[in-house]
C-alpha cells in the first residue's frame, strides 16, 4: 500500500492546533505545573528501562490531544503498517524501507517481491558471527600468520556514522581490537590512520552500499596501495573484506568473493548500522552485543508498532518537535547526553534526521507551504553546558532539547556519577524556571551591592526560563539500551516524515555537489577554468598556483 498523501496544514487538528497556539503560546511551563498537580505524572512514559518526561515542555493536555488527533488525520497507523511489512514506502527509488527487519527475530516474515527475506538476514548474520568470532580467537590471521589486531573502517555517511558512533558508544564494552574509521576523501585523514597501522595485523572493511562513492572507493585504493608495498596480491584477499549490494563492483576491486558480507537495496544507508554495515561494530565488542544491540532495537520496534500513540516514545517525541517546528517556529533541536561515550551521537543523528527530513517537495510532488525537517545539533553534557548553553538559556532562539541520561555508570564511579546527574537534572530544571527579578534582586541584595550596581546589574541577570526539554532517562548504557535509544530517533524521524507528506527514504539533495566535484576535477586537472562563475573561476585560479 502506497503511504497516505496528506497535507497536514489540511487537516482539522492542525486548524484546531493553529488556535491553539494562539491562545496559549504565551503560557508558562512553570505555570502550567501549578494548575495541574498530575502534569509530571500525566505527560510522562515508563517503558522497560526508559523513563521518559515530556512534561517540562509548552504542552498542554489540550495541545497533546490535538498532536494526537493530527497523527490520526495523517493516517500514521497504516503508514506504520506500511513500513514494517516492505511496502514501497521510499517510492522515489522504488524501494521497501526494512531496517526493522534486520533486528526482527528469525521466526518473523517479511516479504519483499513475494519473498520472505528474513533467511536472507539470518545467513548474513551467521556470516558475520563466524567471521567476527575468528579475527576476535586469532583464529583467522593475516599474511605473515600473525593475530590481527587493528580494523580499520573504510566508508562514508551511513557506512561510517552509524558504525563509528556505536563503537565509540559500546567502548565500556570492547575486546582488544583497535577499530580506526578512515572515511574523509581528505588524503591527511587516510593517512593519519595509516600511520598507526602495521599491515601484517589490519584488517580492512570496506563499507559501501553502492560501491560507487568517490570517497570510499579512493580511500580504499589508497589503502590497498599502502598495503602492497609490503605484502602481494594473493594477501590482499586474507586483509580486506567489503559490505555492498553491488558485488560485481566488490569483485572487480580484488575483493575475494568469500569476504563479501551483502546488504540490500531496501536497506537505506542511514539506517544500516544493523546490517553486515554494522561489521566493524561486531569486530569490535563481539558478535553477542552486536546482536544485543539488535535486540535493544527490536524491543523499541514493538513498542512503537503496538503501543497507543499516547503512550508511544517516538510518537509523543516527533508531535512534540512538530509543535515547536511548526507553530512555535523553532528552527533547530539540541540533543544532549549527558554521557561522554555519546559523545558522536547528534553527529550520527545529523544524518539520519537532516538527510531524511530535509525535504521541500511532499509525497504529491509539491512544494510544501509549511516547515519541515529541524536542523539538529548537540554534544555531551557537561561540556556543552561550558560551550552553547549561554545561548539556550539566555539567547533569543527557542531550542528544545532532548536531554539523554544514564542513571548508572559504567565505571561506578559514585561521586562523578551522583554530579553528573544532577547538572543534567539542574539543567532542565533551569531552563523550566528560569530566574526571575525578584530572585535576582534578592540574590544581588544579599551580595550587599549598591542599589546602582543593582540596578544596572539586573537585567543580565535575569533567566526567562520557559525554555522546553524531554528527558530521556535510561537505566543504563548497554548494547541493548543503546539499540533501543537509536531505533527511538529513526522512528521519530518515520513519524515526522509522515506527517510532513514528505519521502523520508530518499536523499537526492547530496547528488548535485558530487556531480558538479567531479566536473570541478576534470576543469582542475586539465586547466578549463573560463566557463564558471567569477567566484568559483577565483577560487579555481587560487588552488592552481598551489597545486
Ligand atoms: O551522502 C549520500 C549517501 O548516499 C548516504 O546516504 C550514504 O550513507 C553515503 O552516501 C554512502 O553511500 P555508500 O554506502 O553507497 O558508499
Amino acid at each position: 500500500m502506497a503511504l497516505p498523501s496528506i497535507n497536514p496544514t489540511s487537516t482539522p487538528a492542525w486548524k484546531a492546533l493553529q488556535n491553539h497556539f494562539n491562545a496559549i503560546k504565551e503560557e508558562n511551563i512553570k505555570d502550567l505545573f501549578s494548575k495541574d498537580k498530575n502534569r509530571a505524572d500525566n505527560f510522562k512514559i515508563n517503558w522497560e528501562d526508559f523513563y521518559v518526561d515530556f512534561s517540562k515542555n509548552r504542552i498542554t493536555e489540550e495541545t497533546f490531544k490535538l498532536l494526537l488527533e493530527l497523527v490520526d488525520q495523517v493516517k500514521l497507523k497504516e503508514a506504520i503498517a506500511s513500513y514494517y511489512t516492505g511496502d514501497i514506502i521510499n517510492k522515489t527509488e522504488n524501494r521497501a524501507v526494512l531496517h526493522t527487519a534486520l533486528r526482527g527475530k528469525e521466526s518473523d516474515t517479511v516479504f519483499v517481491d513475494g519473498k520472505n527475506v528474513m533467511p536472507e538476514i539470518f545467513a548474513v548474520k551467521e556470516k558475520m558471527e563466524a567471521f567476527t568470532n575468528d579475527i576476535v580467537k586469532g583464529n583467522r590471521k593475516g599474511y605473515t600468520n600473525k593475530r590481527f589486531t587493528d580494523v580499520v573502517n573504510i566508508g562514508i555517511g551511513g557506512s561510517d556514522l552509524g558504525p563509528a558512533m556505536v563503537v565509540d558508544s559500546l567502548q565500556f564494552y570492547k575486546n582488544h581490537l583497535t577499530t580506526h574509521f578512515v572515511s574523509n576523501i581528505d588524503g591527511d585523514h587516510v593517512n593519519e590512520v595509516i600511520k598507526k597501522l602495521d599491515p601484517e595485523t589490519t584488517l580492512f572493511v570496506i563499507v559501501s552500499k553502492t560501491f560507487t562513492t568517490q570517497e570510499t572507493l579512493t580511500n580504499a585504493t589508497t589503502i590497498r596501495e599502502w598495503f602492497l608495498k609490503h605484502a602481494k596480491q594473493d594477501d590482499v584477499a586474507k586483509h580486506f573484506v567489503a559490505v555492498s549490494t553491488n558485488i560485481e563492483k566488490v569483485k572487480a576491486f580484488g575483493i575475494d568473493e568469500n569476504n563479501i558480507f551483502p546488504m540490500w537495496n531496501w536497506v537505506g544507508g542511514r539506517f544500516s548500522l544493523w546490517s553486515a554495515v554494522g561489521l566493524t561494530v561486531s569486530l569490535a565488542v563481539g558478535f553477542d552485543n552486536f546482536n544485543k544491540l539488535l535486540k535493544g532495537a527490536n524491543a523499541m520496534d514493538i513498542h512503537f508498532k503496538n503501543e497507543e500513540f499516547q503512550n508511544n516514545i517516538p510518537v509523543v517525541l516527533a508531535l512534540i518537535s512538530v509543535w515547536y517546528n511548526n507553530f512555535f517556529g523553532a528552527e533547530s533541536e539540541a540533543v544532549i547526553a549527558y554521557s561522554q561515550y555519546l559523545s558522536q551521537f547528534a553527529t550520527y543523528l545529523q544524518q539520519g534526521i537532516m538527510e531524511s527530513n530535509g525535504k521541500s517537495i511532499d509525497r504529491n510532488g509539491d512544494r510544501v507551504n509549511y516547515e519541515t525537517g529541524t536542523l539538529i545539533w548537540g554534544e555531551p553534557g557537561t561540556n556543552s553546558q561550558h560551550a552553547f548553553f549561554q545561548l539556550i538559556h539566555q539567547g533569543t532562539k527557542l531550542i528544545p532539547a532532548d536531554f539523554i541520561g544514564f542513571a548508572e555508570s559504567l565505571h561506578g564511579n559514585k561521586d562523578h556519577q551522583d554530579k553528573l546527574i544532577s547538572n543534567y537534572i539542574a539543567q532542565t530544571e533551569a531552563l523550566l524556571n528560569g530566574k526571575t527579578k525578584e530572585e535576582v534582586l534578592k540574590e544581588l541584595k544579599d551580595q550587599d551591592l549598591s542599589n546602582q550596581e543593582i540596578k544596572e546589574l539586573l537585567p543580565f541577570k535575569v533567566f526567562e526560563g520557559n525554555k522546553p526539554t524531554n528527558s530521556i532517562f535510561i537505566k543504563k548504557l548497554t548494547p541493548e539500551s543503546l539499540g533501543k535509544l537509536i531505533a527511538m530517533y529513526e522512528h521519530k524521524i518515520f513519524v515526522q516524515g509522515i506527517i510532513w507528506n514528505i519521502y523520508s527514504y530518499d536523499q537526492f539533495g547530496v547528488e548535485l555537489g558530487k556531480q558538479l566535484a567531479s566536473s570541478i576535477l576534470e576543469d582542475i586537472k586539465f586547466n578549463t577554468l573560463k566557463h564558471h562563475d567569477a567566484s568559483t573561476q577565483n577560487l579555481l585560479e587560487f588552488f592552481k598556483t598551489f597545486r
